[in-house]
């Protein structure tokens, strides 16, 4: 079977090295020539790890990556992986590119092959998409993709459900073939309809922020009454029906997925009629970016109540650890805002430094962690690399000016900050 992935950025090039890892012939196929000349060269045009060492060992073999659509042509299942940003008039999904990328597909498609929909989308476009792509005889199936950054590779192949939505037909059949590995490991199979498969997506995107939210405004609870967050979330954690996952109070989520899709479910169900049902989502957007204010108050408080000519030393700049991707990252959207408020700001990132600095060259850049905090009065620790929470908070304690540190994300070792003679501040913990 020969696959076609177009659209090769996050999701696209993982997945792509990832049908070729199940022994597929893939051709990757996307827009942008830089990124297809760096993945036929066997490199990942951003920070993913396992995934360089898929490229080497199936590039020059079966997965070929080309800015030619017609390369899709003798393939008998396309997979469509284009992004889906919120658009830059609104909070709804942007689906030019999506649309571009059909439009361009449609005179290559044979009757019998099959187009895979994975890209988040709002409700409905699947089946705008399928009268479309049924014209030409072709099928149309959606397929949802669930993967996290930093965990792609492992999450492509080992996913922890697969789902299919489809129309009937030959779909499921193909699908169940492609994914022949998944399933003879056990991996759950939902098979429903295109706007179920759709709102599975968008719904598991909300429950998510939700979660993170809801940790966050009990986070602004704790603070006024010195409670402390991070123990509330362990003892609720271990109600089975609750769980310990996705309760990690902090500077709140970020990245090109969570909040993109909870602002576009939003939009989507006002247009259908049914913005109320949704409504609590503009609170859990709202929740989380007041995490931010709190940082920014939080680094003032340490000051004597102004950043202005102060020098902070900021710690991660990506949206996450194991990801150099800065898009909505709340850890560079506070560094910025410190800079606009005249803060003398440096920061340091294991991997996102140059993914930042092409989005925000005005930053000041450190090459290791002692250089972003030296002579710092505050330490700023927004984003939980490993390297951080190693890292000897007594020799630290020898570079910076003062010895304050705000932890954004609640995962250092407070206590022995607190006994390298730091004051330690989390948000909503005691
Ligand atoms: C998310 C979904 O997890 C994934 O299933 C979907 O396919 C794409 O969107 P991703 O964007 O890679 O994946 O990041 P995720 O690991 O979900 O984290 C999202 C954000 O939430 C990050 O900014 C993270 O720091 C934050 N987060 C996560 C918290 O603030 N607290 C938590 O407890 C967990």
């Amino acid at each position: 079977m020969r696959i076609s992935v177009i659209g090769t950025g996050y999701l696209g090039a993982v997945h792509a090295a990832g049908m070729a890892e199940l022994g597929f012939e893939v051709v990757g196929i996307d827009v942008d020539a830089a990124k297809v000349t760096a993945l036929a060269d066997g490199r990942a045009p951003f920070y993913e790890p396992e995934l360089e060492p898929l490229l080497r060992k199936h590039v020059g073999s079966r997965l070929t990556f080309t800015t030619d659509l017609a390369a899709a042509a003798g393939s008998s299942v396309h997979f469509l992986c284009i992004g889906t940003p919120q658009r830059s008039d609104g909070p709804g999904a942007d689906l030019t590119y999506l649309d571009a990328a059909v439009g361009s597909l449609l005179p290559h498609l044979r009757p019998g092959t099959l187009v895979v929909g994975k890209s988040t989308v709002p409700v409905g476009t699947a089946a705008r998409i399928a009268d479309l792509v049924e014209a030409t005889g072709a099928e149309l199936a959606w397929n949802p993709e669930f993967l996290r950054e930093g965990y792609a590779v492992e999450d492509t192949l080992r996913p922890d459900r697969l789902v299919f939505g489809v129309r009937g037909g030959g779909a499921e059949v193909i699908l169940r073939q492609v994914y022949a590995d998944a399933i003879a490991a056990d991996t759950p199979v939902v098979v429903t309809d295109l706007p179920t498969s759709e709102l599975v997506k968008t719904s598991a995107n909300a429950f998510l922020a939700t979660k993170i939210s809801f940790i966050n405004a009990i986070a602004e609870i704790c603070e006024v009454t010195g409670a402390d967050v991070t123990t509330l979330a362990d003892a609720i954690g271990h109600d089975a029906r609750i769980g310990r996952k996705f309760l990690g109070a902090g500077l709140g989520f970020g990245g090109g997925c969570l909040p993109k899709d909870v602002r576009a479910f939003q939009a989507r169900a006002t247009e259908l009629g049914v913005g109320d049902s949704l409504k609590f989502l503009a609170e859990v957007d709202a929740v989380n970016l007041r995490r931010r204010e709190r940082v920014l108050a939080l680094a003032a408080e340490a000051l004597d109540g102004d950043v202005a000519g102060r020098r902070i030393g900021v710690l991660g700049v990506s949206f996450k650890p194991h990801s150099d991707d800065v898009r909505d990252s709340p850890a560079l959207d506070v560094s910025r805002r410190l800079v606009e408020l005249g803060a003398e700001v440096r920061v340091y990132d294991p991997v996102a430094t140059e993914s930042a600095r092409r989005v925000a060259p005005h930053l000041e850049y450190a090459d290791t962690l002692g250089e972003a905090v030296h002579e710092a009065e505050v330490v700023l620790h927004l984003t939980e690399w490993p390297e951080f929470r190693a890292a000897d908070p007594a020799a630290l304690g020898t570079q910076v000016a003062r010895r304050q540190v705000i932890d954004g994300r609640n995962c250092l070792d407070r206590e022995r900050w607190r006994a390298a003679g730091w004051s330690y501040v989390g948000l909503g913990v005691a």
